[in-house]
């Protein structure tokens, strides 16, 4: 996939290197996958993925590069991204999050989603929040 390295480097820049090199491949190139990328100054500053099965979607990930945080890149992403999903039939997103991520829950609450139940220890060392937002 091009641009596959780039994209690695901003989900270790983002996230610690939650996923390994090999899964975030493998998810990448799933058929189910959606990826949208927000490209500045000639390189990937944002990107978010999530998975269509039928009529339901999930959101995996969504990153910025610490430098191009609070521009507003992650909110039209997510935009784009439900875009794209609701064109491959998705009714529904549904996603879990850190109880802790604060600028996440933000993001998404502002992006329409509510949050719908909690999973405990869900993380090795956190609870996790599930959210949901309807898409049609
Ligand atoms: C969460 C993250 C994607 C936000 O990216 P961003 O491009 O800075 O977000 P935006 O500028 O589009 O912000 C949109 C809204 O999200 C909320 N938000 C974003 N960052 C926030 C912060 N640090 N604190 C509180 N709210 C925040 C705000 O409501 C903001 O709207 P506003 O600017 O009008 O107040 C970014 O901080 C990030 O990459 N974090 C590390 C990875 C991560 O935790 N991803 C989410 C879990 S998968």
């Amino acid at each position: 996939m091009e641009n596959f390295e780039e994209l690695y480097t901003l989900e270790t820049e983002c996230f610690g290197g939650s996923w390994t090199r090999e899964m975030l491949r493998s998810e990448l190139e799933n058929p189910l996958t959606v990826l949208v990328c927000e490209c500045l100054d000639e390189r990937i500053a944002a990107f978010a993925f999530g998975r269509v099965v039928v009529d339901e979607a999930e959101l995996f990930q969504i990153g910025t590069l610490p430098e191009y945080r609070g521009r507003g890149l992650a909110k039209s992403l997510l935009e784009r991204l439900h875009g794209e999903m609701r064109n491959r039939g998705a009714a529904v997103c549904f996603l879990e999050v850190r109880s802790c991520n604060n600028a996440a829950i933000a993001l998404y609450e502002k992006s329409g989603y509510e949050r719908i139940s909690m999973r405990r220890n869900y993380y090795p060392d956190d609870d996790a929040v599930v959210m949901r937002k309807f898409l049609v």
